[in-house]
């Protein structure tokens, strides 16, 4: 089979690394992919964008099987237009994305079905919102319903902030159209949790759970990025906790969307708080995470391909997963300025000292080969994931493997999975 990734991420490197390993899998294209999925298959300069493109690449190279990797095309329907074409792919079409592309779209939604949630109102009016955050208890967060690149959450600690987060979003255009409508919710309590499910419109089937480092610097301070590193298994995740999962989320979930006559094939990834009075949602995305899959896929056994292919068909029921009971730990090392402004084009060296030791895995992000190297083209540089027998030995070979890479302004956060370890002795004690 010919397989085409969109993408350029780690997330993208990790699904053409797991992909490339199918005995189904002839050729992988990435596009437009990095110096990482340079080295597995063929990167095809197009943006993930282009959806035009797109098409005619994957119609031109007769490509089997196209799988999306980031939101945007989703959001912009490069599922339904592929299909048009008669092109196989894997991923939400529009209407299944807008749990993500429209957090208004599942904020209702859950509502409607009683999902565990957040309290929140939604608005299209300023001064509408301005009103229901008078009275309430600070923080609040106050989220764009649109797509934001990730940044159009903020978190409001007194209602000055919040009138100036308000007036910038809906008034000033900040987040452009994604944040002319807003969502103003309750400040959750508590531990995060990512799930994944291969959803195939009727059915379901979870991935192993993970835990997303989601600010710049450690002990979970600066600002918010897209993830800065991720373990799994999930060490706040239970039997309980996964059967709350299924009966409060997932089903009433599955049932809204036949209601509304939408099916959703693809990954649903559901980010959830944990507090004491259980699992809420905090929000829906369409696609796998990021870093989260490169902590998910080095653990599974199973061939990728034929679960993408049944989640295509309707029939994921019929399959199992296998896993390595191993834990995996990925440390991002990033740009020195990421989220924000950060410099490009650093000599990257050490990757081959790395990938050497055993059980670790280099997924590469904003790279790009330049000559005979590998410079950094991006915020988010490299993933670096381990393997181990316990968390605390993936954990000391991944930063083992980390202290193997240099490249100029490179930055990363040192208490990647720490948590996990701390969390243990917590409970031994
Ligand atoms: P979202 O894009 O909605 O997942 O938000 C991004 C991040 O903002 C989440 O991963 C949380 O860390 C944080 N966040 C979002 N909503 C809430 C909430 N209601 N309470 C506390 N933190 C939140
Ligand atoms: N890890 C966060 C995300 O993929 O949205």
């Amino acid at each position: 089979m010919k397989i085409l990734v969109i993408g350029s991420g780690g997330r993208e490197h990790a699904l053409a690394w797991k992909l490339k390993q199918s005995p189904y899998a002839d050729r992988i294209f990435c596009a437009p992919g990095n110096a990482g999925t340079a080295e597995i298959g063929e990167n095809v300069a197009i943006s993930a964008s282009d959806l035009g493109p797109l098409i005619r690449f994957a119609k031109e190279n007769r490509v089997n099987l196209t799988v999306v990797g980031p939101d945007d095309p989703l959001a912009a329907g490069i599922v339904d237009l592929f299909a048009r074409e008669g092109l196989r792919v894997f991923g939400p079409a529009k209407a299944a994305a807008r749990l993500e592309s429209s957090k208004i779209f599942a904020k209702e939604l859950m509502r409607e079905q009683g999902i565990p949630t957040a309290e929140a109102g939604t608005f299209k009016r300023s001064d509408d919102a301005l009103r229901f955050c008078n009275p309430l208890r600070f923080p609040i967060v106050i989220k764009a319903d649109g797509l934001a690149l990730g940044k159009g959450v903020i978190i409001a600690s007194d209602l000055v902030a919040a009138r100036s987060t308000i007036d910038a979003m809906m008034n000033q255009g900040r987040f452009g159209e994604a944040g002319r409508r807003i969502v103003v919710e309750e400040f959750l309590r508590g531990t995060e949790c990512s799930l994944h499910a291969l959803v195939d419109g009727a059915n379901y089937r979870l991935l192993q759970t993970a835990r997303d480092h989601k600010r710049a610097f450690d002990k979970d301070t600066g600002p918010n990025t897209g993830g800065m590193g991720a373990f799994s298994p999930a060490n706040n995740w239970n039997a309980e906790l996964e059967d709350q999962f299924h009966k409060k989320i997932m089903r009433p979930l599955l049932r809204a969307l036949q209601e509304k006559k939408i099916t959703f094939r693809g990954l649903l990834y559901p980010g959830l708080m944990i507090s004491a009075d259980g699992v809420r949602v905090l929000e829906f995305n369409c696609r796998f995470g990021d870093p989260e899959t490169q902590a998910i896929l080095p653990r599974m056994k199973s061939d990728l391909l034929p679960l993408l292919e049944a989640t295509i068909d309707g029939n994921i029921d019929t399959c199992t997963i296998e896993w390595d009971p191993r834990p995996a730990v990925a440390v991002v090392l990033a740009s020195v300025g990421y989220p924000n402004k950060y410099e490009t084009g650093k000599t990257i060296s050490g990757l081959d000292a790395a990938a050497r030791l055993d059980d670790v895995q280099i997924f590469h992000a904003g790279t790009k080969p330049v000559n005979d190297e590998v410079v950094t083209a991006g915020g988010r540089v490299l993933a670096v994931t381990a393997l181990g027998s316990t968390i605390e030995v993936a954990r000391a070979r991944a930063y083992e493997a980390v202290s193997r890479i240099q490249f100029e302004n490179c930055h990363y956060r040192r208490d990647i999975a720490l948590s996990a370890i701390t969390d243990n002795i917590e409970k031994l004690v």
